[in-house]
């Protein structure tokens, strides 16, 4: 990971970290009230490191709600997730509720807290799935990290909790160095839609892309057709019995 500088609170309202804070556009009054929520969450330093940048700065994920970067907040490094200025949300709060709700079943980075504008969580430090796959070479190891990621993604259909992107999920899954999967943004997330985490990561696995490849490749190919079979089954009656058929059906 490219190691970046860590920026005091006092220097926030500088350039190039006034429009990262603002993101992509600052303006000064909107500025000024996130330095403001940033002091009342205790956020003392950012650091501007990972894999991704922005105006030449590293960070560690951009998408279309949030700028992630790495902050402290009482001496613990935590990730940090800034609104994006044209984000089509005007506030964190509802992001904090799911995430909240998928913490309750051990699903997701741990919510610390939050604002109208920013979001605390749990820093991890990791590969996303993509990466990840490409660097594990152990067939064993890449079972048990896709065995994980369904049981979360049941755990989430059996509370209730639709994530919402994870049929396509490149950017939405890292692993930890204790192989350790974690799912992340639920910021499309939904308690009024019906759940389909299972059916919708299984397809991203399993099923169609180029992360589905990698595994068949990895792993061997398995029978699709039985395992889109066992999905139906599944969907009509999310019982457990039927989703250990899945687990069976995808060899995880
Ligand atoms: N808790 C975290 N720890 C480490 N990296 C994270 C964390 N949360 C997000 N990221 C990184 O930031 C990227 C964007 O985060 P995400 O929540 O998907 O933002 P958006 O809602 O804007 O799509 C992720 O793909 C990931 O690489
Ligand atoms: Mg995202």
């Amino acid at each position: 990971m490219k190691m970046g500088q860590k920026i005091s609170f006092d220097n926030l309202a500088e350039e190039p970290y006034a429009s990262i804070i603002c993101y992509p556009k600052p303006n000064n009054v909107e500025l000024r009230k996130r330095l403001k929520e940033l002091q009342r969450l205790k956020v003392r330093l950012i650091e501007f490191s990972g894999d991704k940048e922005v105006f030449n700065i590293s960070i560690l994920g951009k998408g279309c709600v949030g700028i992630v970067t790495i902050a402290y907040v009482n001496g613990e490094k935590v990730a940090l997730k800034i609104r994006r200025v044209d984000a089509d949300r005007a506030k964190m709060e509802m992001e904090a509720e799911m995430l909240k709700k998928a913490n309750s079943v051990g699903v997701g980075p741990k919510l610390l807290d939050f604002s109208k504008n920013f979001l605390l969580m749990q820093y991890v430090e990791g590969d996303l799935l993509p990466l990840w796959l490409e660097k594990t070479p152990e067939t064993t190891r890449i079972k048990t990290v896709l065995h994980r990621i369904l049981e979360q993604c049941w755990r989430l259909d059996k509370v209730g909790l639709d994530h919402g992107e994870l049929s396509h999920a490149p950017k939405h899954v890292i692993i930890d160095c204790k192989d350790n999967p974690f799912i992340l943004d639920f910021e499309t997330a939904s308690i009024n839609r019906r759940p389909s985490n299972v059916t919708s990561i299984c397809q991203f696995l399993f099923i169609s892309g180029q992360v589905a490849e990698k595994v068949n490749e990895k792993l061997g190919l398995k029978d699709k057709k039985m395992i889109i079979e066992s999905l139906r089954t599944y969907k009509a009656f999310r019982t457990r019995e039927n989703f250990e058929k899945v687990l069976q059906a995808c060899n995880v």
